[in-house]
């Protein structure tokens, strides 16, 4: 028997979709299916304004340029993340300076921002790991104090609330990601969010190669031209059909994911496990050190159950190394990625009872 680590979420209602949007003969990133995409998305999000992108890295490359991010400048996030949401600022000619994480939830320690913060400070991101928030109250507090903005990587928070405000809603901007390994997909896409008023309308000329093609759709100009920079952002409307046959299922989904995260929960013995679970995205338990994770992983994949690692901080990776700073004490970041392993988890899982068996057998011997 073999357990896939994902098995990547289908609706069965995808392909009666793609055939309606064939039909329409509309497939850029106007047509129908990115409005009813982009309406259940302001649905569940209870955003104003979302826009419908290529992928969460190039939403986040869009935060980036919204805030002018050049050289020189600094922008403040946790080590223990995607590669995309360094580059993404890294592209512009920022200076990334990583600050530790908290090691329960992973996330950004908020305690350890402030002394991060420098006059070339620019930016705060925040990723909100396996669909748990970061403590976004901590965080609002010192962006207003500093006028500093806030960025949220919410690639894992589809349906994902802190204080029953959706992740990726409540700093100035916020990036969503919908490839094939999130909760609900398109193969690869994403959204950005707005919310703060003022990166509304240069939003959508960035996602229209630097063009004022939607306010000519509008009807408010008679030809659309070049007005700033910007790049090909747009939603295929073949990956925005897919994805709205994914958005009408988000309630079940996370549910279902959020039984087999539960169930995790309540049977695992290990050294250490998730509590908070989100939307059910990422299950993680920590393993004694770096050695017992190989071990275990060895014995579960003998097994034929296909467990994960996650992200190598950034600051210790080859480009990181030369382009970014660790401001304060590593304490966390490097020891507990190292023992930190993903187990399967998908709507369908049939199969926890049997991971579960197998890992505390194995802690039962050691
Ligand atoms: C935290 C985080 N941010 C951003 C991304 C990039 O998402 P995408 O593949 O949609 O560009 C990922 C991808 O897994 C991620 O884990």
């Amino acid at each position: 028997m073999d357990i896939p680590f994902n098995i990547p979420y289908t609706t069965g209602r995808e392909i009666e979709y793609l055939e309606e949007a064939i039909a329409k003969g509309s497939f850029s990133s106007c047509g129908y299916f990115n409005q009813t995409s982009e309406e259940k998305l302001r649905e569940i999000t209870k955003t104003s304004e979302v826009l419908l992108t290529t992928s969460c890295t190039h939403a986040l490359e869009m935060c980036a340029i919204l805030l002018d991010i050049s050289e020189g400048d600094e922008v403040i996030m946790s080590s223990f993340n995607f590669v995309s949401a360094a580059n993404a600022f890294a592209l512009r000619g920022a200076k990334i300076v990583f600050v530790d994480i908290d090691p329960g939830s992973m996330n950004i320690n908020p305690d350890l921002i402030e002394a991060a913060i420098t006059e070339n400070t620019r930016a705060i991101l925040v990723m909100h790991y396996a669909g748990v928030p970061c403590d976004m109250d901590r965080i609002k507090r010192i962006s207003t104090k500093h006028s500093i903005p806030v960025v949220e990587d919410a690639a894992h928070c589809i349906n994902s609330y802190y204080e029953r405000q959706h992740l990726g809603t409540i700093g100035d901007l916020g990036a969503l990601s919908f490839h094939a390994t999130k909760n609900i997909h398109c193969g690869e896409g994403g959204a950005l969010l707005i919310n703060n008023e003022k990166y509304k309308e240069r939003a959508y000329i960035l996602r229209d190669k630097g063009t004022n093609r939607r306010i000519f759709m509008q009807g408010n100009v008679d030809k659309y031209s070049w007005v700033d920079v910007g790049s090909s952002y747009g939603l295929s409307e073949l990956n925005a059909a897919f994805l709205t046959a994914q958005l009408e299922n988000v309630d079940d989904v996370t549910i279902k994911r959020q039984i087999v995260a539960n169930d995790y929960v309540e049977k695992l013995e290990v050294p250490a496990k998730m509590i908070e679970i989100g939307n059910g995205h990422i299950f993680f338990i920590k393993c004694i050190d770096e050695a017992d994770r190989i071990k275990l992983m060895i014995y579960l994949n003998q097994k034929g159950i296909n467990v994960t690692f996650h992200y190598v901080p950034l600051h210790s990776s080859s480009y990181g190394i030369k382009n970014s700073k660790f401001c304060g004490e590593d304490k966390f970041t490097t020891k507990e990625s190292s023992r930190l392993l993903r187990l399967p988890i998908y709507p369908e899982f049939r199969n926890a009872s049997l991971i579960w068996t197998a890992i505390n057998n194995y802690y039962d011997r050691s």
